[in-house]
């Protein structure tokens, strides 16, 4: 059926009491049909929200054979008189639940069959799978809807803040080369050059670095990026940045203020507070307290280190680790075993071992400080000295319970820092109300890889060691500290960035100590380094996860919660079915050979 005749006046719930008794013509989804006999009422709903609809035999005369065709998510045009609901007949739920239209005119504009769940905020109980296969019908819930048009307005506001900041909006290339130090690429075989392929890109980094070159000044970008990683609940194979990149800046501090300046323009668009002061740490800090370097510190339960006070304590865990070049941490979790208010029982503090072992843990000892004593199964190995020691570092008292991580130190960070946050979820004792923001700096410059046998860029391989450890590159390389800067909300790692390497001496540096031939430099980054060579401001960038950035604003823990069409944990899209396999033509055009399947 088409609209003639028909014009709409307002989405549904942007109606008002002010209209009452004007004529308004509304359209949108059937959401909910009640049927009285000669009295229907229609629950219509648009993106803004839902309006209720009295269909009346006496009033719409012929047309009320079309009320009663109407089924769930038929599509209709309705125009009619707004009128203000009886007493007895008002909706509390919704905004427009004291007001609805007498239809005078309705026309069913599309029919639709009975969809696979009902529409509606509750479809979380309905399979994934099923709500994903038709995810164009679960994007019709308020639930969705509400994230999406947060998100549209996160992109508004990045827009304006950054063109207000003379910052220029250039678009970079899909199909780019393959470089390597990041994450596994997704690969575009070539058609016209047989057996090569261009690579989607992992970010814009190495083209923003060039823009800056080209003299830009001051460019960003609303970029989509794509990495073939292990997918998580804070991860998709694509992704969105907000993608920045500036020249003259004098250090860190430069990029930073202007990425805090967006964050709060973002929120305070978004009716979000965030704290007048961003808190910094450096990565060092952050680990040694939080066992973390995306901390969330809206508790406490922080770690200490206690290699000192156990080193030769008489527990051969302990000792081995220490001796081993680890450590030993603790985690005090104060009134965790309070007799009157227990939150951990034995059973649920045997539980914490085997989630701890999922951080490559070893085991987690624990001392309990129970109303008749200590109660603790490594104690009894331990010198009084060393158990004095540890009460006093702790400030243990009754009620409170230690547990402790003795191995590399990485795992022991890795394994207390979740447990950190785990504690504090079995404990209720983060505030979901309030932000928390907080900068990283001066994380490592280099790490060491043991499977590659060689060290590898913490963030990539053009971040600009700091002046001062320069000399270390040469000496001890896990020493040196980047010029680089993690942006943390709420414990999620919201976006990064660097200074960059400006100077060719030190880039090459920086490529022999990740082990690159200058065969292998020419012909993975050539015309970078080439570039370098005409004239390069100093320059430096950051990019947020616009995804994460939203899912912050719209209070959820699934990322694909803030896409419209997201993939499963196995990469696939359940809609559409991609991956596919495609026709033997195409692959032969491509010069890809794979045996015909025979079944
Ligand atoms: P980085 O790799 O840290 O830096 O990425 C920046 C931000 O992007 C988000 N992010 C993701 N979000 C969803 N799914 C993913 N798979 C995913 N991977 C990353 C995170 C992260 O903080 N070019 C550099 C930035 C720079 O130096 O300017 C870069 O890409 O929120
Ligand atoms: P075991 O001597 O292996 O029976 O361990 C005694 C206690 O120490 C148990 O509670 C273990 O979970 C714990 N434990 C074992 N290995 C470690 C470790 N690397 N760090 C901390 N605790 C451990």
């Amino acid at each position: 059926m088409f609209l003639t005749g028909f014009k709409r006046t307002a989405l549904c719930a942007d109606i008002t009491e002010k209209s009452v008794g004007k004529e308004v013509t509304v359209m949108g989804w059937a959401a909910v049909r009640r049927d009285f006999g000669g009295l229907i009422f229609v629950d219509l709903r648009d993106r803004s929200g839902i309006l209720q609809i009295v269909c009346d035999a006496g009033i719409l005369g012929s047309q009320f054979s079309s009320a009663e065709k109407i089924r769930s998510e038929y599509v209709l045009a309705v125009k009619g008189r707004l009128r203000k609901r009886s007493d007895e007949t008002i909706n509390p739920k919704i905004p427009t639940g004291t007001i609805e239209v007498v239809a005078t005119e309705l026309r069913i504009l599309s029919e639709a069959e009975t969809p696979p769940f009902v529409i509606d905020n509750d479809v979380s109980s309905v399979n994934e799978v099923v709500r994903l296969k038709y995810r164009y019908l679960e994007l019709r819930t308020e639930e969705l809807q509400s994230k999406l048009l947060v998100r549209s307005k996160l992109t508004n506001a990045a827009h304006s803040y950054f063109n207000k900041q003379g910052f220029v909006e250039i678009e970079t290339p899909f199909l780019g080369k393959s470089t390597p130090e990041g994450a596994r690429d997704y690969l575009v075989p070539s058609r016209v050059h047989n057996g090569a392929f261009y690579a989607l890109p992992q970010s814009p980094q190495l083209y923003k670095q060039l823009l800056m070159i080209s003299g830009f000044d001051r460019y960003y970008q609303i970029a989509r990026c794509f990495r073939d990683e292990d997918l998580r609940a804070n991860r998709q194979p694509e992704f969105t940045q907000i993608d920045l990149e500036m020249s003259f800046v004098d250090g860190e501090e430069d990029i930073m203020k202007v990425v805090e300046g967006f964050v709060k323009d973002a929120f305070k668009k978004n009716n979000k507070k965030l704290p007048a002061k961003i808190k910094r740490y450096s990565y060092q800090e952050a680990m040694d307290r939080f066992g973390s370097d995306k901390p969330d510190t809206r508790f406490g339960l922080e770690l200490t280190d206690v290699s000192d006070i156990v080193k030769d304590c008489g527990f051969g865990v302990f000792d081995n680790a220490i001796k081993g070049g680890g450590s030993v941490r603790m985690i005090n979790a104060k009134g965790f075993v309070d007799e009157k208010n227990p939150i951990l029982s034995r059973r649920d503090i045997d539980a914490l071992t085997d989630f701890v072992k999922t951080y490559r843990a070893k085991g987690l000892a624990w001392i309990a400080f129970k109303e008749d004593g200590i109660q603790s199964v490594i104690t009894k190995f331990m010198s009084e000295e060393s158990v004095a020691g540890i009460i006093k570092a702790a400030k243990a008292k009754t009620g409170d319970i230690l547990f402790f991580c003795a191995d590399k130190t990485d795992i022991v960070y890795d394994s207390l820092g979740a447990l950190r946050l785990h504690l504090a979820e079995i404990g209720g004792l983060i505030d979901k109300s309030k932000y928390d923001v907080l900068w990283v700096k001066d994380f490592p410059l280099l790490e060491y890889d043991p499977e590659a046998k060689r060290y590898v860029a913490k963030h990539h391989p053009f971040t600009s060691p700091k002046n001062e450890d320069l000399e270390l590159l040469d000496t001890v390389p896990e020493k040196v500290r980047a010029k680089a800067y993690d942006l943390v909300i709420n414990g999620q790692e919201v976006g990064g960035g660097s200074i960059r390497i400006h100077s060719k001496d030190v880039q090459q540096k920086m490529f022999n100590v990740l082990g690159f031939t200058d065969e292998q430099i020419e012909e993975r980054f050539g015309f970078f380094v080439n570039a370098f060579k005409y004239g390069t401001p100093p320059h430096g960038g950051f990019a947020f996860g616009l995804d994460r950035l939203t899912m912050l604003l719209t209070g959820t823990d699934n990322i694909k919660d803030v896409i419209a069409f997201p993939k499963v944990q196995n990469a696939s899209d359940l809609m559409t079915q991609a991956p596919a396999p495609v026709e033997m033509k195409q692959l032969r055009d491509l010069g890809i050979n794979i045996k015909e399947k025979t079944n």
